[in-house]
């Protein structure tokens, strides 16, 4: 799946040109870049992750673009690479999707109109206001001579924000993908180190970051479910400077490299775990009840949440899923620029960025 949301692709006569995948997130930008290291297998070149501060970055939405773009410069010094070309998302929540079903054959300028058309009746915009972007997906289930054609539709200031945060800062937005489908791509990485490469099985993504969960299921590297709910490590946070009167700087140093009081684990650290892995499980119960699914066989864990000490285990125990954190470079070659053992930690928060910097590799 490739989108650009009309970005005036360049680049895709080139073969696969240097790109950097870069996430602009709620806590932090974070940025992958990949190479081909031959025989079917990627190298991790570079990567960063730039903190933002507090509500720079709000649902999905660049609230100080000032700020944003002082961290991608900063960002992308911290990369050490020449690349410039970059693969951007968009929040689902951002993203209006649909499937239609058009007759096969058409030509590009016919395949426009009816888009346009379909776009027209369910997009609560003036089609001027939205970038509207398709792909088409291949030939239609139970319809002979027919094609399904995915639309994306975003409201265009949604896309004009992420790609001038990028170009202020000199860097260059080729590709507009979609959080949610990065994630997918990126799954496609961690398949082949699951039992019998993931085949036949059910396996849900579940990305905690600093304010939202995000659930998606896969079965043989298909979406089947996909579910967001307010739900964050920053509920942690806030407890912990709620509890030890510091400030949010303070009490996110705290979080990640300890040093807090005796009684953090077990009143503060445990309830937090146990209500993470309540969220998990009730995101399951909506899955089961919404879709003929009733069993899921892996939970993969990632963003910030994962790599909190506990996570892991809170999740499996009330779930009784096996649960484990996801690496996408776990098959990856690694620059010597990059410290292996850091780079396994960092790995769950860079799903995103690094499912955008695999459509170098698009083909
Ligand atoms: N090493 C760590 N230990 C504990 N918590 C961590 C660690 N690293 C990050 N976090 C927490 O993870 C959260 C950030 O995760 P992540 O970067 O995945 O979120 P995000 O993508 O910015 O947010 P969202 O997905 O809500 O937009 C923060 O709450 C942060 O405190
Ligand atoms: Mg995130």
């Amino acid at each position: 799946m490739q989108f650009d949301f009309n970005l005036n692709l360049d680049f895709l006569q080139a073969k696969s040109p240097p790109l950097i995948g870069v996430d602009i997130s709620t806590s932090s930008i974070k940025m992958v870049e990949l190479s081909d290291a031959g025989k079917g297998v990627y190298r991790i070149e570079h990567y960063t992750i730039e903190p933002l501060a507090r509500d720079v970055v709000t649902d999905g939405n660049i609230t100080n673009l000032e700020v944003v773009m002082e961290a991608v410069k900063r960002a992308w010094r911290q990369m050490g690479t020449r690349t410039k070309n970059v693969a951007l998302a968009l929040p689902a929540a951002a993203v209006i999707t649909k499937k239609i079903v058009v007759p096969a054959g058409l030509a590009e300028n016919e395949l426009e109109l009816q888009v346009e058309g379909e776009a027209n009746q369910y997009i609560p915009f003036a089609l001027d206001e939205v970038n509207l972007d398709f792909q088409v997906l291949g030939p239609a289930p139970n319809a002979d001579g027919e094609v399904e054609v995915l639309i994306a539709a975003s409201r265009k200031e949604k896309v004009e924000d992420r790609v001038a945060a990028i170009e202020a800062a000199g860097l260059k937005a080729l590709v507009m993908d979609v959080e949610s489908f990065a994630t997918q791509t990126a799954y496609e990485l961690i398949a082949p180190q699951l039992p019998n490469a993931g085949k036949d099985l059910a396996i849900a993504i579940v990305d905690i970051g600093s304010t939202m969960m995000h659930v998606n299921v896969m079965l043989n590297n298909q979406s089947v479910y996909m579910r967001e709910q307010t739900f964050g490590g920053n509920q942690l946070t806030q407890e912990i400077q709620r509890r030890y009167g510091l400030s949010a700087e303070e009490a996110e140093i705290a979080k990640r490299n300890g040093g807090l009081p005796e009684n953090f684990q077990p009143e503060v650290l445990q309830p937090f775990l146990d209500s993470l892995a309540l969220e998990v499980a009730r995101a399951l119960q909506f899955f089961f009840s919404s879709t003929q699914f009733n069993k899921v066989d892996q939970i993969l864990l990632a963003g910030g949440c994962a790599m909190i000490p506990g996570t892991e285990e809170a999740v499996s125990q009330r779930t009784q899923i096996r649960t484990s954190i996801a690496n996408p470079f776990a098959g990856m070659a690694v620059s010597s620029r990059i410290k292996p053992r850091q780079l396994a930690q960092d790995a769950p928060i860079l799903l995103t960025a690094c499912g955008l910097a695999v459509r170098r590799f698009d083909p």
